[in-house]
């Protein structure tokens, strides 16, 4: 293009600034639009990507270590608790993710959701609630807190620690830590869980669906909220960057979101080895699980009312039908009070109990603009 076309006025004519115009315009169109765009490519090329992820073997060819021994780290127990598991008849391992320094939030989940005897007396079921953790990483406070995690474990028996320092970047070392304690301890659990220390259990209601589910014996189960051909992201400026090296193809296979999902006793048994021949660098734990369960042939079922990062609308009839629900820490407490109150489960009774439940359901999950909370669905459900 001749650009002095365009500098010289005279021989500019009327077309041309139109022509000129319009070229500016969807340039600077283009600059507004490419960084939004990349994102929605990268989307839907990663979800054309999932058929081909989920359905071959060339992802887990990939990540496989040549020997099992070479690449997967072990650490030493500081706490631990051998025999928690003896007992036979254990419905349900639940795993709680947690961090050192979260001395409230355990204390918290230890009188609601996390608590054994709650459970057993009042659901009539058998759950092992263990909390995880790595060494505290701040090298100022470290003896303090770990003398403090002692003592607490002395109160509660409730803590299990291995020797790697705790963090973001060491998920995965956690992830690793809860299957083979799994394996090695408590083999025969139905049913095992991971959960973050800052979400929300219906308990009654989980117990419930987990004892339907024994009785017809589900096998190859794992349920929560699916996230389906996710990209790996490649901005080094996220927490969540991931490099070629680590990761080379443009989709995750199927996994659901960390904050708490639910697997049967046979697919923590698989997982478990699976994990043992994966190279475990990639540090996001419920990717990772993701690639475990990719290499057995496990798929995720999608659950509507696990909420993945989202939170729960506060409302009697969504308490109804929740399973988890994600962010509460100063409001656990009464959640857990409104949420597993036994009038709960009248509301929706008798015709006009459903229709009520049924509008305030739509009211609340299905908006125009974007909430991260239950999906619309779940209204229908
Ligand atoms: C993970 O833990 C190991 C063992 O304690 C430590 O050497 C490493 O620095 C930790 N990584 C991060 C990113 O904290
Ligand atoms: C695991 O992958 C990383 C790249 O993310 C690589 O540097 C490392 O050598 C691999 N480890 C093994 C044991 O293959
Ligand atoms: C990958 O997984 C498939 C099953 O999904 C298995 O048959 C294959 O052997 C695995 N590949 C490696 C290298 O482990």
């Amino acid at each position: 293009m001749d650009v002095r076309m365009f500098v010289s006025g005279r021989r500019v004519k009327k077309w041309q600034f139109i022509q000129l115009f319009a070229t500016c315009f969807v340039l600077s169109l283009m600059f507004f639009w490419i960084p939004i765009d990349n994102h929605i490519v990268s989307h839907m090329k990663s979800y054309s990507y999932r058929y081909l992820i989920n359905s071959y073997n060339f992802v887990n060819d990939s990540l496989s270590l040549k020997r099992s021994e070479e690449g997967v780290p072990r650490y030493q127990y500081l706490i631990n608790h051998e025999d928690k598991c003896q007992m036979q008849d254990v419905l349900l391992l639940l795993f709680v993710k947690t961090a050192p320094e979260n001395y409230n939030r355990r204390s918290a989940i230890r009188k609601t959701w996390g608590n054994e005897k709650y459970v057993c007396s009042q659901l009539n079921a058998n759950i092992k609630t263990l909390f995880v953790l790595g060494t505290p990483s701040d090298p100022l406070i470290r003896e303090r807190l770990q003398k403090r995690l002692v003592w607490e474990d002395k109160m509660y028996n409730d803590i299990i620690q291995q020797d790697f320092a705790d963090s973001f970047y060491n998920l995965t070392l956690k992830f690793l830590l809860q299957f083979s304690w799994a394996n090695r301890f408590c083999p025969h659990a139905k049913f095992l869980m991971t959960a973050d220390d800052d979400i929300f259990i219906h308990m009654p209601n989980l117990i419930e669906y987990l004892q339907s589910l024994e009785q017809i014996g589900v096998q190859d189960f794992w349920v929560g909220r699916v996230h389906r051909g996710a990209p790996p992201v490649r901005d080094k400026r996220s927490k969540y960057y991931v490099s070629y090296e680590m990761y080379q193809w443009p989709a995750y296979p199927d996994y659901t979101a960390g904050a708490a999902y639910v697997i049967s006793g046979d697919v923590a048994a698989k997982v478990y080895e699976a994990s043992q021949t994966l190279n475990s660098s990639l540090y996001i734990d419920d990717v990772f699980m993701g690639l475990c369960a990719n290499k057995i042939g496990i798929v995720p079922q999608y659950h509507v009312f696990f909420s993945g990062e989202g939170k729960t609308p506060y409302h009697p009839c969504i308490y109804e039908k929740m399973m988890t629900s994600h962010g509460h820490v100063e409001d656990l407490q009464d959640l857990w009070m409104d949420a597993t109150d036994p009038k709960v489960k009248t509301i929706s009774k008798g015709f006009f109990g459903q229709m009520y439940c049924r509008i305030i359901k739509i009211v609340l999950l299905c908006k125009l603009t974007y909430v991260d909370t239950y999906p619309c669905r779940a209204a229908f459900a």
